[in-house]
């Protein structure tokens, strides 16, 4: 290999092992990454409201999502790399999606957390990460410059 990829690669290596400590000194490795997306979009699946938006956009492969959803947990927790994808572009055209469901989204992830994170640290490791995906993903969704005029302000 070239010097520079080897020590690109030997930088990344190191990235992700330190990456990979840090997580499981909390309780999070590729094992709870994969019981959680399991466990979570079980709970999305059986959720009144975001259940039907997901169902009428993943039936017939919510397996490839669960796959696609371990690689963005991995990626975004171990650094391995795995997610390419462009979540973005992922949630646009869903029907019904509307700006209120992600609180909903949220409080289950949240409840789910609760249920089954290995530490209080893990739990809050996800949720304020969650949390700041998701107020980015509302912006980029719905962000209306009209309704944010400081002169409309109270
Ligand atoms: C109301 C909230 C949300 C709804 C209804 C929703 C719905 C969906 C749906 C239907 C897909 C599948 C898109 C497709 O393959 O056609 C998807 C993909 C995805 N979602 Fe969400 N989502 C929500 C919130 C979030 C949040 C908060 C995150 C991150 C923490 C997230 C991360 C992702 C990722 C990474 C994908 C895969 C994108 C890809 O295909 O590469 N979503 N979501």
């Amino acid at each position: 290999m070239h010097p520079d990829l080897t020590a690109r690669a030997a930088h990344s290596a190191e990235i992700r092992a330190r990456a990979a400590a840090e997580m499981q000194a909390i309780g999070i490795d590729e094992v709870f990454i994969a019981t959680l997306v399991e466990t979570f979009y079980g709970r999305v699946r059986a959720h009144p409201e975001l259940g039907p938006v997901f169902d009428a956009r993943l039936a017939g492969r919510w397996d490839s999502h669960m796959e696609k959803m371990v690689a963005f947990w991995s990626s975004v927790a171990l650094r391995t790399g795995a997610y390419g994808g462009k979540p973005v572009q992922a949630h646009l055209g869903i029907a019904n999606m509307t700006p209120d469901l992600f609180p909903q989204w949220l409080a289950l992830f949240s409840e789910t957390l609760d249920a089954i994170a290995p530490s209080p640290a893990a739990k809050s490791w996800f949720m304020s990460t969650a949390d700041r995906i998701a107020r980015s993903l509302t912006l980029s969704l719905f962000y209306n410059p009209a309704l944010d005029d400081p002169a409309r302000a109270g």
